[in-house]
């Protein structure tokens, strides 16, 4: 079964909870969120996989590390992965990005697919897959099925908040995908929006609501 972790670190904490409250303006929202996938990018590239290179520091000749292999796959799930998108660039400056359109339908709260573009060879990149929400877990077993049908083998899924269904969900269709969060909430409501949870974290980036 894949590994599921809390990122836990008082920073953290503090940057979700702000964001949590109905009061954040989408400004400050969009801020906590790059912060927090900043913050979170450090826990999730740590099995990078590197490799010796030959330098010369300016009193000698030594030998580094750098990462090796092809450059990671960052992959937010429409729309609100986006706003993960900036803050793990900035700790990995030199990732492919991809995109994965879903929304879910209101009524059946399954994930409707609308676009899919991702970078080539996709079967030697770490795919990270970002949306901050894992709900009932549809859309993110969805793209990561996408991702899969792609080539992608070696996938990570990082969110902000997570439901136990969605986790469960997840490790029953995908049990070889580790699952990085901030937090781990109680439940879903009737309408499948995480409790306590954030509200629609699309509307609250974009400013739709
Ligand atoms: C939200 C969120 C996830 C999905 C989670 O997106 O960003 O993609 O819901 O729910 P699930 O785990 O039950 O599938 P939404 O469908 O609202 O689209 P948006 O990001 O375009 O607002
Ligand atoms: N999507 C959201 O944006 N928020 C939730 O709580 C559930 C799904």
């Amino acid at each position: 079964m894949g590994n599921f972790y809390v990122v836990d670190h008082p920073l953290i904490r503090h940057k979700l909870t702000m964001m949590r409250k109905k009061d954040t303006s989408s400004k400050d929202f969009r801020q906590l969120l790059e912060e927090i996938s900043m913050l979170m990018g450090y826990e999730v590239t740590k099995d990078l996989p590197v490799e010796d290179t030959e330098i010369e520091t300016p009193i000698c000749k030594t030998v580094g590390k750098k990462i090796s292999g092809k450059k990671p796959a960052i992959v937010p799930i429409l729309r609100a992965g986006l706003g993960m998108v900036e803050g793990l660039q900035r700790i990995i400056p030199s990732a492919k990005i991809g995109h994965i359109g879903l929304y879910r339908d209101p009524n059946t709260h399954l994930p409707v697919e609308y676009y899919c573009k991702l970078p080539p060879e996709m079967e030697k990149r770490r795919v990270i897959i970002v949306d901050p929400m894992l709900a009932t877990g549809g859309s993110a077993s969805d793209a990561v099925t996408t991702v899969k049908s792609r080539g992608g083998k070696n996938i990570l899924l990082m969110c902000l908040v997570a439901a136990p269904e969605g986790v469960k969900k997840m490790q029953k269709d995908h049990p070889d995908v580790d699952i990085y969060c901030a937090a781990l909430d109680e439940c879903l409501n009737e309408k499948a929006y995480i409790v306590p949870g954030l509200g629609d974290a699309g509307d609250r980036i974009f400013g739709t609501k």
